[in-house]
C-alpha cells in the first residue's frame, strides 16, 4: 500500500481511503464489517463517514470495526448534513433491496432514485459540539482525526462562531484537525491561510476537473487533500457505449476489456495521479472493487498519457457553449 504523510495530524496513512457513504443503507452490517476487514488487511487505513452516511448508520457500523483497532487507523467524520428521515415501509424493505440489487445489479440506479436523500442543516456553534459529542458516542470512540463541515456555505466558513466553535472541539482533544468536504466554492475558501482548515475534500473528476483550481493553492499553504473520483464511473461508462471512436482511442492507450473494466482503470489512474500526495476516497465493498483499485495503484501513468486519456474521452464530445467538438488537450496536466 502506499502511504502518505498527513502533517495536520503528524503521521501517514494509506493513499486510497475507503468511502463510507452506502455503509448501512445499500450494504448490510454483516457485509460492510467483512468489507472494511478485508480493506484493512490490504493496508487501508484511511475511512471517510459522516452522521448522514448510510441512512444515519454508517458511524454505528464502522465504529465497531474501527474501535478495535483505534490508534491503526485514521477516521474522518462530518457534521452539517442529516439522514433522510426514512419511511418505515422503505426500512423494513431495505434488506429485501439488497438482495434484488446483489442478483440484479443494474437495480441499483433505479433504488438510488427513490431513496430519500440526507439534508443540510444550517451549521452553528451548538450544532458542532452536539454534532461532535453524537458521532463520538456512535464511533466507540474519543476522539476523531478529521472532523469535515460537510457541504458548508462560504458563510459559514468564515463566520466567527464556527471558526471558535470547531477550534474548541480541537483544544479539547476530541477533533485533532478540521477539514472543509463541499464544491469549489468551499474549498477555496478553505485555504485561507487564517482560517483553521487543514483539510479539503472534494469531487475531482475527468468531467468536474476541481483539483486544477486548488492544487497549487492548497500545495502552497499545506492544505492536504482527500478527494472521489468514482462518481462519474456511469456517465464514464455511458460516453465509452456511445461513442465507440472513445473505445478505438482508449484502446490504443492501453485500456482494454468491457466497458465498466475500461472506465474503472481509467478513473483509479486519473485519480490517483491527480491526487499522487493525497487521499483518493472509494467506495469498494465488492472485493474484486479493491483489488482492482490497489492493482491500479501501482501503474503509475505519465501526465502526458492522461492528457491523452481525456482527449480520448472528448472525442466527439461537444463543446456545450460553442456547439462544436472540444479541442484536444483541453486540459493539461501538470507535468510535475
Ligand atoms: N463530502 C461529500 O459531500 C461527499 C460526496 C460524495 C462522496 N464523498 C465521500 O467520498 C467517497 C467516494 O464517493 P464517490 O462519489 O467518489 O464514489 P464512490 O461512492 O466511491 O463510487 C461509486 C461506485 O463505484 C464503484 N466502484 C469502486 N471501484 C470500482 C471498480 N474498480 N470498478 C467498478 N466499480 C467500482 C463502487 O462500488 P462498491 O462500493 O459496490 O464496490 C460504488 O458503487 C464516499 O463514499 C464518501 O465517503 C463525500
Amino acid at each position: 500500500m502506499k502511504l502518505v504523510f498527513v502533517e495536520a495530524i503528524g503521521r501517514k496513512v494509506s493513499s486510497v481511503g475507503f468511502g463510507c457513504a452506502s455503509l448501512g443503507s445499500r450494504i448490510g452490517v454483516r457485509k460492510g464489517l467483512e468489507t472494511l476487514e478485508r480493506a484493512y488487511a490490504a493496508g487501508v487505513t484511511w475511512y471517510d463517514v459522516a452522521p448522514s452516511y448510510g441512512d444515519g448508520v454508517a458511524e454505528s457500523i464502522l465504529g465497531e470495526f474501527a474501535s478495535r483497532r483505534r490508534d491503526s487507523v485514521c477516521v474522518c467524520t462530518k457534521v452539517g448534513m442529516r439522514p433522510p428521515k426514512t419511511p418505515t415501509a422503505m426500512r423494513v424493505l431495505k434488506p429485501l433491496s439488497r438482495i434484488a440489487i446483489t442478483a440484479f445489479p443494474t437495480l441499483k440506479q433505479y433504488a438510488s432514485r427513490v431513496r430519500p436523500t440526507p439534508f443540510k442543516v444550517p451549521l452553528s456553534a451548538e450544532l458542532i459540539r452536539s454534532s461532535v459529542e453524537e458521532s463520538l458516542r456512535r464511533l466507540r470512540t474519543d476522539y476523531v482525526d478529521v472532523l469535515a463541515l460537510h457541504r458548508p456555505t462560504v458563510e459559514e466558513l468564515v463566520h466567527q462562531d464556527i471558526i471558535r466553535a470547531v477550534e474548541r472541539v480541537v483544544q479539547d482533544g476530541k477533533v485533532r484537525a478540521i477539514s472543509v468536504a463541499g464544491d469549489i466554492g468551499a474549498g477555496m475558501t478553505a485555504l485561507d491561510e487564517s482560517l483553521p482548515y487543514r483539510f479539503v475534500q472534494i469531487a475531482n473528476t475527468p468531467l468536474e476537473p476541481n483539483l486544477e483550481k486548488l492544487k497549487e493553492r492548497a500545495h502552497s499553504h499545506r492544505t492536504f487533500i482527500t478527494h472521489g473520483t468514482f462518481s462519474c464511473l456511469d456517465q464514464i461508462i455511458a460516453r465509452i457505449n456511445a461513442q465507440k471512436e472513445i473505445l478505438v482511442a482508449l484502446d490504443e492507450l492501453g485500456y482494454r476489456g468491457s466497458p465498466t473494466e475500461i472506465a474503472a482503470a481509467f478513473l483509479a489512474d486519473y485519480a490517483f495521479a491527480t491526487n499522487s500526495a493525497g487521499v483518493t476516497l472509494i467506495s469498494m465493498f465488492q472485493k474484486e472493487h479493491l483489488d482492482f483499485n490497489l492493482l491500479r495503484l501501482k501503474s503509475h501513468p505519465t501526465p502526458e498519457r492522461l492528457n491523452s486519456i481525456v482527449a480520448a474521452l472528448e472525442v466527439g464530445a461537444t463543446d456545450r457553449s460553442t456547439g462544436e467538438p472540444p479541442g484536444i488537450l483541453q486540459r493539461e496536466f501538470p507535468k510535475r
